[in-house]
């Protein structure tokens, strides 16, 4: 691999959904490179090569050998992320990958390992606590403002992923479902405010088995799913707060990017943690009424810890999406999964470090490098 100086290289890996949001910002941020876009089918990878600039199109393996290339960033299917992310780090590449960082906790173990043989990074999504929604959120809880943590609600309630997805069926499967798809990115901001996770204890249900693909050659045919649709789940964090978490593809409801965190202070409406921006209120121990915060830091949107890799292999700095975090995410969904077998509390036996918060004046379109 070439540099260790000036913009990093990248190359997306899955043209699919969420390579418009990824493409669209990481072709915006200066300090980025993105070289080429691959995927298994290469019409597709061509096809969002041209619609977003980027001079290259082609296969993983077109990718790993661009000597250019410092980060792939991992857009394909859950099932998919362990291989992508192993062949990357083998030829030694940084990665980005999309959650869930791995399907099998022994996996996470491996691609952990196997980033530290070899001397690169690899990161994983959500990066969605990196925007000023959550930094707002956390700053202020990191301050003292809601006082000593004590709990949080959260509540992740819809009928389901958006019917037009392409590859609706795969996210019914191992890897998805609201636990997998979702649950990351609650237990993120969970994390990111108080600390790793001790123990889970969960119940779930899957009311809704068979659904229909709207979409494509597909479209009409029935399929069944084969994880929980609809999972309750208590935490108790190691630093003494305890949470409550609903995670449902079974609800006519639409009431998603629910976060209350409480303390003995203040209650903080932290914005919904699938997204970068929002709102952030307290209403303080007495108080009548609820108070909005303004936001600080600058818009952005997916791939800014992607940016944040970049930034901190040139600085030579931790990555704030650490390999430790994404482990300990995967961990406790894990620890879950196996609360609902057992059918009783599971502790979590990994931790990790809450993320710095980013500097004040951090500017994901600025050029730094
Ligand atoms: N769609 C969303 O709204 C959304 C939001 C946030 C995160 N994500 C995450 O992003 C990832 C991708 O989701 P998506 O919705 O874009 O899926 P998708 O099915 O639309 O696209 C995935 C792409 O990856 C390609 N692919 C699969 N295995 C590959 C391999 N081994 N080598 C090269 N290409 C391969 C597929 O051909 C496909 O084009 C998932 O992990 C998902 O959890 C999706």
């Amino acid at each position: 691999m070439t540099s260790g100086r000036g913009r990093v290289g990248v190359a997306v890996v899955g043209a699919g959904a969420i390579s418009n949001q990824y493409l669209g910002n990481l072709t915006r941020y200066p300090d980025l490179d993105v070289r080429i876009v691959a995927d298994t089918f290469k019409d597709r990878a061509a096809e969002q090569a041209a619609a977003f600039g980027v001079a290259r199109s082609g296969s993983l393996e077109d990718a790993l050998a661009d000597d250019d290339v410092e980060i792939v960033v991992n857009l394909t299917n859950p099932l998919s992320h362990f291989q992508v992310s192993m062949l990357a780090l083998a030829a030694g590449k940084h990665v980005w990958t999309e959650k869930p960082f791995a399907v099998e906790l022994d996996e996470g173990a491996k691609l952990q390992q196997a980033a530290n043989e070899a001397g690169t990074r690899i990161g994983c999504a959500p990066d969605t606590f990196l925007g000023p929604g959550l930094q707002t959120a956390l700053g202020l809880i990191a301050a003292g403002e809601i006082g000593t943590a004590v709990s949080a609600l959260t509540l992740f309630e819809t009928p389901g992923p958006a019917p037009d997805h392409r590859n609706l069926a795969l996210l019914f499967t191992r890897g998805g479902g609201p636990l997998f798809d979702i649950a990351p990115y609650y237990l993120t901001a969970l994390v990111q405010a108080f600390g790793p996770l001790a123990s889970v204890v969960a119940t779930a249900r899957t009311a809704r088995p068979r659904r229909v693909i709207q979409v494509g050659p597909m479209a009409g045919r029935e399929f069944t799913a084969t994880v929980p649709t609809n999972v309750s789940v208590l935490a108790q964090f190691e630093s003494g707060p305890m949470s409550t978490s609903v995670l449902s593809w079974d609800s006519p409801l639409n009431r998603q990017g629910w976060v209350e965190i409480t303390g003995t202070r203040a209650t903080i409406a932290v914005p919904d943690p699938n997204r970068f921006d929002g709102e952030v209120r307290l209403k303080r121990h007495g108080a009548r009424e609820w108070v909005g915060v303004p936001l600080l830091g600058r818009g952005s949107g997916r791939g800014i810890g992607t940016l944040d890799i970049a930034r901190a292999i040139r600085a030579g700095r931790p990555h704030r999406a650490s390999p430790e975090l994404a482990y300990h995410v995967l961990d406790s969904m894990v620890a879950i999964e196996e609360s609902l077998r057992r059918e009783g509390f599971v502790s979590v036996k990994s931790g990790c470090d809450r993320a710095e918060l980013l500097p004040a004046d951090w500017d994901p379109c600025a050029r730094t490098l």
